[in-house]
């Protein structure tokens, strides 16, 4: 079955993570190039884990892959930079008109998996892309732990691409989200497009941590409960929806005391307007952090927003929050709580 995600609003549309049509394991190879990830081998590389199921997960299962196609739409790059030896171009977000910084591939260390075989290691699969853990040699300032989001077809289109890492540069002052280093270069051997972001490290998925083992106090799911809603007002104030807030979107660095939070994945985000994702009802039903406006084709808000924060609390081990949950859940978006009465409530049960 063909399934898109339309978006009828922008002409950035991009299809959504659960309608891909293209998630098989047996597609995985065709999506990425792995042609000289690092500067050491003219081979083909195997890439750890890549594609390996729909869900985020990091994955010791390699695959070999083959050489995939880069189309950039030319138009993109419109800042005639001088001819520098770390630039030529830029790209600018067609959203907020920055300038993105292209970052060579050559300039990247990707992490092996181990030092011997030419493995290397992924942090995380979703539907549009993997990531991969890697290192970058940044202008004056030494070497930086990068996360390498390296997208697949139908997703890797420059303008999509473009205007995720625009919004991710512009939310970088929210501080709760991954900083923002650029785009990488497309080379004539055509690299697939990725977007070159701070790691988060020692971090697990939101929906890891609820679903998984690890035991966490109740004063840090308190803090979790916090921040979620602390950063989805800081993101909304600056004129962002997310429009795809889920726990697969949120990590966690269960290292630290407070289990810090960090909002990942703008690749459906809109800036100062809502978006339309027109789906059928079996679609809607496979997303249930989508409100039910959404599904029938309303336009995405501050209140389909807050829905989708009910369905994460809704998930969370505390039994405090269900109150709170089913207001955000309510059918009716003007009966839901504003992140701000959210904000209140999750200081006043601390
Ligand atoms: N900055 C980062 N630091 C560490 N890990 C990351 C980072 N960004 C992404 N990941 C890992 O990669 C996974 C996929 O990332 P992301 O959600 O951005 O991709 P996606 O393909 O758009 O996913 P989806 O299918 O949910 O839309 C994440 O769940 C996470 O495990
Ligand atoms: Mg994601």
């Amino acid at each position: 079955m063909e399934c898109r995600y339309n978006e009828v609003t922008t002409t950035h549309a991009q299809p959504p993570a659960v309608f891909s049509p293209d998630t098989l394991t047996s597609n995985a190879a065709k999506y990425l190039t792995s042609k000289k990830l690092d500067n050491s081998s003219n081979a083909l590389s195997k890439i750890d884990g890549a594609f390996v199921g729909t869900s985020p997960r990091p994955s010791k299962t390699a695959l070999m892959v083959t050489p995939g196609r880069f189309s950039p739409a030319s138009s993109l790059f419109i800042c005639g930079m001088e001819e520098s030896k770390k630039q030529t171009h830029c790209l600018v977000c067609p959203i907020t008109g920055s300038r993105l910084p292209e970052i060579r591939l050559q300039d990247i260390i990707f992490t092996k998996v181990d030092t011997r075989a030419e493995e290397y290691k992924c942090l995380g699969t979703g539907v549009t892309s993997a990531v991969f853990e890697g290192q970058v040699v940044i202008n004056n300032c030494g070497l930086k732990s990068v996360a390498v989001k390296l997208f697949k077809q139908p997703f890797d289109n420059l303008e999509g691409i473009s205007a995720e890492a625009g919004l991710l540069k512009m939310l970088e002052q929210t501080g709760i989200t991954p900083k923002l280093f650029g785009i990488l270069q497309r080379t004539s051997e055509g690299n697939q497009p990725g977007i070159v972001q701070e790691l988060i490290q020692s971090s697990i998925t939101l929906h890891q941590l609820i679903v998984g083992t690890p035991f966490i106090t109740k004063q840090k799911w308190y803090n979790i409960a916090y921040q979620l809603a602390f950063g989805l007002k800081s993101i909304n104030e600056q004129g962002v929806l997310i429009n795809d807030l889920k726990s697969d979107n949120i990590l966690v660095n269960i290292s630290t005391d407070d289990c810090r939070l960090t909002f990942i994945d703008m690749g459906h985000a809109s800036y100062m307007h809502g978006k339309r994702f027109p789906m059928t009802t079996e679609q809607a039903s496979i997303c249930r952090h989508l409100a039910p406006e959404i599904a029938n084709g309303e336009e995405t808000s501050e209140s389909s927003e807050v829905f989708a924060l009910g369905v994460i609390f809704k998930d969370i081990p505390l039994e405090e929050l269900s109150f709170i949950s089913h207001k955000c859940l309510s059918k009716i978006p003007l009966l839901r709580p504003s992140v701000y009465d959210i904000l209140n409530f999750v200081e006043e049960i601390m």
